[in-house]
């Protein structure tokens, strides 16, 4: 009876153990409802006045603040949130760049530019919700994390001479900030891979199909961001929300269909900019959407200016039509054609910008199937050329000097010419200013006197006090931290040129500290310039429709119009490396001559008074096979022996010698000719 009883019994616990499994998991998913993990795939698509085109990928995801879901997520990678959940990070950004941006003809006052444009190599900033004492062992720890996720040497940003603690001048600048940069790290596919392995799609579907991986790193700049803000909710942070923005920027040249790159183009001169699709830039179409993603969406935007030249050309081609623009007539005007037709067109709302607003044409991918793929093509009917706005003063930066003892570091600002169409906002102000923040990090062996920090304006030196409302100064330690400054500038509004110099003193490095290839200089990272009072966002109407997309709202988002400058190379002493090495090859040849030399001397004596009696008891015999003999005998390291065998056996032996020897030379003649 109980034996009968018990298997049925453990069979009815399993069941129920399973139904009430089922019923927790369908109660969970109930209960968030709206609280679901999400994912979105955009992709922005932009011409370049200078016949190349940008592409902005950008992947969101996020999951929710619930306890509910534990450690496990339908959506979000997982390495993600144990890492926020592990260090506390509040918010994180993480870029790999190759290439320059370039501020004069890429733009340098759109979202894009100002939040997108990184410095070359890597860049890593991070806030913690930890005390202000742990915020260092974190930041270790959280540099080896990403280094193992990444493939990079980001661990290298664990040294306290590597990363400084900005103060108010970087944009998220917070008490538990720590900023570090590794401006001659390599970037490659290696890191590109783990980074496409977050994304629930990878790069099977969606989007993210177009990142063919030779297509991307022949662009002429690509940088690839990790962007995530943790949203603390619980009182420990261990149930917080996570939004996880990736971004991935290139700009790329359109390779014009007779199979040439199209050429680069002379500003002012018109020709028709080249066409471009999907497929001649990416060499790939999507194919639909990733199915996991809440949406996905391709965008075309026409930038404020080549929408202000549009429209000018349409005015000169058709004066009749005198202010009779609107979004659909401009769309249909051909002056370019879409190979796709738009499923909305997103106007910029007009602001204080001047000249003209952006247009943005939606295309939606779920629309487009395997059979049918969206392969969005730009063609060009007019010659067009434009420029793109760029920020109040352009920044620059260089070293003065010459010689391995010291020098100067010079940060040059120009302006744009950008105030005709900003005078209006600040002429009600008694005195215009226009506010610069300048934030830089040195090296401890670039080091630094800030005393003799000197500022010009308009080629004229001024005094420190007068432009400089605020700086904040920490000094490099020898091998320990590097020197920080961070400074708030105020400039007249019409200024035309600025410029701050301050010099340094080359230190000396232990040789340990030396990397690899030290003769090819020293990078100093680039300084960041800032501009609170500009904001590069863009504002479009208030749409229900629009809050949905994550990329229009970031591009709606406040931030200050920020740029990089260039990394410097400071050429410092250093010590011969190849001398221990040519010490060792000479003494050693030193002593192997000494030695040879001696034992020859030695050996010789002996076989020369031989060879002496010996040569006159044979002086009659030929010379030729005594030569030959004497030298197999030398060959076989045998004492050489006098002929005594009558001379047909002797001119037998050499005939062989003859023969081997021509072998072993043609031997080496031959190997000498394949090897070359
Ligand atoms: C960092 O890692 C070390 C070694 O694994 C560990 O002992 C330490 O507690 C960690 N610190 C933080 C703040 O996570």
């Amino acid at each position: 009876m109980t034996l009968l009883q018990r298997p049925v019994l453990v069979l009815l616990l399993l069941v129920t153990h399973h139904l009430l499994q089922c019923w927790i998991a369908f109660g969970s998913v109930d209960e968030e409802g709206q609280k679901q993990e999400e994912f979105n795939e955009e992709l922005l698509l932009k011409p370049l006045p200078d016949r190349k085109v940008l592409a902005h990928f950008h992947f969101q995801s996020s999951a929710p603040p619930s306890t509910s879901n534990g450690r496990h997520h339908h959506l979000f990678p997982k390495a993600i949130s144990q890492l926020v959940q592990k260090f506390r990070v509040k918010e994180m950004e993480l870029s790999f760049t190759q290439g320059r941006w370039n501020y004069e003809r890429w733009g340098g006052f759109d979202p894009i530019a100002s939040s997108n444009a990184k410095p070359p190599g890597v860049e890593l900033w991070a806030v913690f919700d930890v005390p202000q004492h742990q915020v260092d062992a974190s930041w270790k720890n959280l540099t080896h994390t990403l280094s193992g996720l990444f493939c990079a040497s980001i661990n290298f940003l664990e040294s306290t001479s590597t990363y400084s603690a900005p103060e108010w001048s970087f944009p998220p600048a917070s008490g538990n900030l720590r900023y570090g940069t590794l401006p001659r790290e390599a970037v490659c596919t290696e890191n590109l891979t783990p980074w496409l392995k977050l994304l629930p799609c990878r790069d099977k579907a969606g989007l993210a199909v177009l990142l063919d991986r030779p297509s991307i790193y022949r662009g002429f700049y690509h940088s690839q961001r990790l962007h995530l803000t943790s949203t603390a909710s619980g009182s420990k942070g261990t149930d917080s929300g996570i939004i996880l923005k990736q971004a991935l920027t290139v700009v790329l040249q359109p390779i014009q269909p007779n199979g040439r790159r199209a050429s680069m183009d002379h500003a002012g001169e018109k020709r028709i900019q080249p066409s471009w699709s999907l497929s001649s830039i990416f060499g790939k179409q999507v194919r639909g959407r990733c199915v996991l993603a809440k949406s996905s969406n391709v965008y075309l935007q026409l930038d404020r200016g080549l929408v202000a030249e549009l429209k000018h050309i349409h005015k000169e081609n058709e004066k009749s039509v005198a202010n009779g623009l609107t979004s659909e007539n401009f769309w249909t005007y051909p002056s370019f054609e879409l190979s796709a037709s738009p499923d909305r067109i997103v106007i910029e709302e007009n602001s204080f910008h001047g000249k003209s607003s952006s247009i943005l044409y939606n295309f939606q991918v779920e629309k487009y199937t395997e059979s049918e793929p969206l392969d969005l093509g730009l063609t060009w009917k007019i010659p067009v050329v434009w420029s793109c706005q760029s920020a109040p003063l352009h920044s620059s930066r260089f070293l003065m000097g010459s010689g391995n003892e010291r020098g100067a570091i010079a940060i040059s600002l120009k302006s744009t010419q950008l105030w005709e169409g900003f005078m209006g906002a600040f002429d009600n102000n008694e005195r215009c200013e226009l506010q610069v923040d300048v934030f830089q990090v040195v090296p401890w062996y670039v080091k630094v006197y800030f005393h003799s920090l000197q500022v010009f304006i308009d080629q004229q030196p001024k005094a420190v006090s007068d432009v400089i409302e605020k700086i904040h100064v920490s000094p490099s330690k020898d091998k320990v931290s590097p020197g920080m400054m961070e400074m708030v500038l105020r400039l007249p509004c019409r200024v035309k040129s600025a410029a701050l110099t301050i010099e340094f003193d080359k230190g000396f490095l232990h040789i340990d500290e030396y990397p690899p290839d030290a003769n090819q200089g020293f990078d100093i990272p680039s300084a960041i310039i800032s501009f609170p009072n500009f904001h590069a966002s863009m504002f479009f109407l208030e749409d229900g429709s629009l809050n949905k997309s994550p990329l229009l709202s970031k591009f709606q988002e406040k931030s200050p119009v920020m740029s990089y400058t260039e990394v410097l190379l400071v050429p410092l002493t250093t010590p011969d490396f190849s001398m221990p090495y040519n010490v060792i090859t000479i003494t050693c040849t030193v002593f192997a001559l000494y030695f040879g030399s001696l034992l020859n001397v030695l050996r010789r004596r002996v076989a020369e008074e031989e060879r002496f009696l010996k040569d006159k008891a044979t002086k009659k015999t030929g010379q030729l096979p005594l030569l030959l003999s004497k030298l197999s005998a030398k060959l076989r390291g045998r004492p050489w022996e006098p002929p005594h065998s009558p001379p047909s056996s002797s001119s037998f032996i050499s005939s062989k010698l003859v023969f081997k020897v021509i072998l072993v030379a043609g031997l080496a003649v031959g190997w000498q000719y394949y090897f070359s």
